[in-house]
């Protein structure tokens, strides 16, 4: 694997090597001394020119805790902040010897646009509305956790219901390219105004009534209202969004028994999530935050190779 843009790239046996990998990973998680030899030598620069929590801090803490040596730049403190060219940029870094990029940006395919700029591999930590494939990994690897707990991990034969704010989600993008790739069935929920062009042509089931197929998911997922992203009116008022979209309690005890909750953060309780969802036992929001330490650290794994310890 050179590079890790999308999540169509991904064969069923390339996804699954990176999430068997992770749970060997995973286990690092529960050791006094979190630290591997595995990348020493190697230097990461996590570049984000978009703001991050989870995917930032993990992706550093992946390649710390497997001993790279990792650099964090943001656009703000860079030369781009004095206009440099990203193309610019990105030859300067790969100049210094850098052996991979993990490049979050907020504008759609910047990211493989800068893959074919340099040496080094490159990770997609999300671009513009379009993908964010290590998201749907982690959520993958979440979820299988949650099936292999109930006595079978196959991902064949069940509902992903993937509902909200579908036109500005990169997660929802990678999400169904992997979960196809998987074999699961994926269903989209989301208002009119807030589909994407052409998702009729994603290979998913659509709908805008949440309430059909909440109590026939195995795992729904709850994606924010990216306000942010927002020009203009999608939905009347927050009120009536959280009516007909969020999981709001009633909706929580519809779901079927053994279903799951998955969100991939940054939430807004009580628009797209109630608390009540978002912190209950078959909530696996922390599960996700877990996974993307070990996630990460497989997918660095897989660009940068080392010897497996
Ligand atoms: N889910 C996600 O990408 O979160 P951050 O924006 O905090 O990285």
């Amino acid at each position: 694997m050179r590079h890790l843009l999308s999540a169509g790239d991904l064969s069923l046996a390339e996804a699954t090597s990176i999430l068997d990998v992770a749970e060997e990973m995973h286990a690092i998680q529960d050791r006094p001394i979190k630290k591997l030899p595995t990348l020493r030598g190697r230097t990461v620069i996590n570049m984000f020119f978009e703001d991050s929590t989870r995917t930032r801090t993990s992706f550093e803490m992946a390649g710390k805790w497997m001993s790279a040596d990792t650099i964090n730049i943001s656009a703000k403190g860079s030369s781009t902040s004095k206009g440099e060219s990203l193309r610019d940029t990105m030859l300067t870094l790969d100049a210094m010897g850098t052996d991979c990029f993990v490049i979050r940006h907020g504008s759609s395919g910047a990211v493989a646009q800068a893959a074919s700029w340099v040496r080094a591999h490159v990770v997609n930590a999300g671009d513009g509305t379009h993908e964010h494939p290590t998201q749907a990994l982690l959520d993958a690897f979440a979820i299988r956790r949650h099936l292999r707990a109930g006595g079978d991990d196959a991902f064949e034969g069940r509902t992903i219901a993937i509902v909200g704010d579908l036109l500005h989600s990169r997660v929802v993008r990678s999400n169904v390219l992997l979960q196809r790739t998987l074999g699961s069935r994926v269903v989209l929920v989301a208002p009119p105004t807030l589909l994407p062009t052409g998702v009729e042509q994603w290979g998913c089931e659509v709908t805008n009534d949440f309430d059909a197929v909440v109590d026939e998911a195995d795992i729904v997922m709850m994606l924010r209202v990216q306000r942010e992203r927002m020009h203009g009116g999608f939905f009347p008022t927050a009120r009536e969004y959280t009516e007909l979209y969020g999981l709001t309690p009633e909706r929580l005890a519809r779901l079927r028994p053994g279903a799951a909750i998955c969100h991939p953060g940054p939430m807004n309780r009580g628009l797209e999530i109630s608390s009540e969802a978002a912190d209950a036992t078959n909530s696996l929001i922390l599960d996700q935050v877990t996974a993307g330490v070990s996630v990460r650290m497989s997918v660095l794994y897989h660009l940068l190779g080392g010897s497996p310890e």
